[in-house]
């Protein structure tokens, strides 16, 4: 039957009508960015305790992309250092990073929760004979350049970042730099160099982020997971 020169089904809604009906009754999915590695392992863990199991990220593949459309989510494996990036672009919904990666990178995301999980600390180390006199440029070596230039800017000491993406304590021992700003977790890498921590200088855990305008137009959903997150976190305690 057609109405209006539209297609009309037994409600007496135009089919668009129905579509449209149809897609909002559709559970809404959710995207979630995971820090590939052992976090990543731990914070999925999390989710499917939570309730959003997605049993085929269990499966040893290479695949990136996951989805349980039951549960209404869609995991992605991500660098860790990327999540803060998909999530803020909308290319995730949510997803979850360290504090270290959240203020290096300050993206525009609103971050929902504590995950309490990946606890480690941004620290300054240097060699244990190491001294400060004040009187010339300190050459820092860091992955984290933004954190270790408002670290000192905060005390007015002039720097010479050098930018580094690993084994970051090699630099004091072969004199490529004074001190490094970099994570430390059980202390034993510095331990095992001959590195002392000089001051810490914040505590991280990892974060439940999410993409401003998902927050807006998928606010239920992002609500539930948030909740049933901050569930898992108050169990663990
Ligand atoms: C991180 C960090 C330290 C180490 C600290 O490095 O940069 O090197 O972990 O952990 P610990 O206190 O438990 O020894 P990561 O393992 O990410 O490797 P990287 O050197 O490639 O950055």
């Amino acid at each position: 039957m057609m109405q209006d020169g539209k297609k009309s089904g037994a409600n007496g809604a135009s089919e668009g009508e129905n579509k449209a009906a149809a897609r909002c009754d559709a559970p809404t999915m959710i995207s979630i960015a995971l820090p590939k590695g052992r976090l990543g392992e731990k914070v999925y863990a999390m989710f499917e305790a939570a309730g959003y199991r997605c049993p085929s990220i269990r499966e040893n593949s290479r695949k990136l992309i996951f989805e349980n459309p039951d549960a209404g989510v869609r995991y992605f494996w991500v660098k860790p250092s990327d999540v803060p990036i998909y999530v803020e672009r909308g290319a995730a919904d949510v997803g979850v990073a360290g504090k270290d990666i959240l203020l290096e990178y300050e993206p525009d995301v609103y971050e929902l929760l504590d995950l309490g999980l990946g606890k480690c600390r941004m620290a300054v180390a240097a060699k244990q004979d190491f001294y400060d006199s004040g009187e010339r440029t300190l050459r820092v070596a860091t992955k984290f350049p933004e954190i270790a230039r408002q670290h000192y800017a905060g005390r007015c000491r002039d720097i010479d970042v050098i930018k580094l993406n690993g084994s970051i304590e090699l630099a004091p021992i072969l004199g490529l730099s004074d001190v490094i700003v970099d994570i430390v977790e059980t202390g034993t890498t510095l331990r095992e160099n001959n590195l002392v921590v000089l001051e810490t200088i914040f505590p991280i855990s990892a974060r439940l982020i999410v993409n401003q305008s998902a927050f807006r137009f998928k606010t239920a959903g992002i609500e539930a997971i948030t909740q049933k997150m901050k569930e898992q976190v108050e169990k663990d305690d």
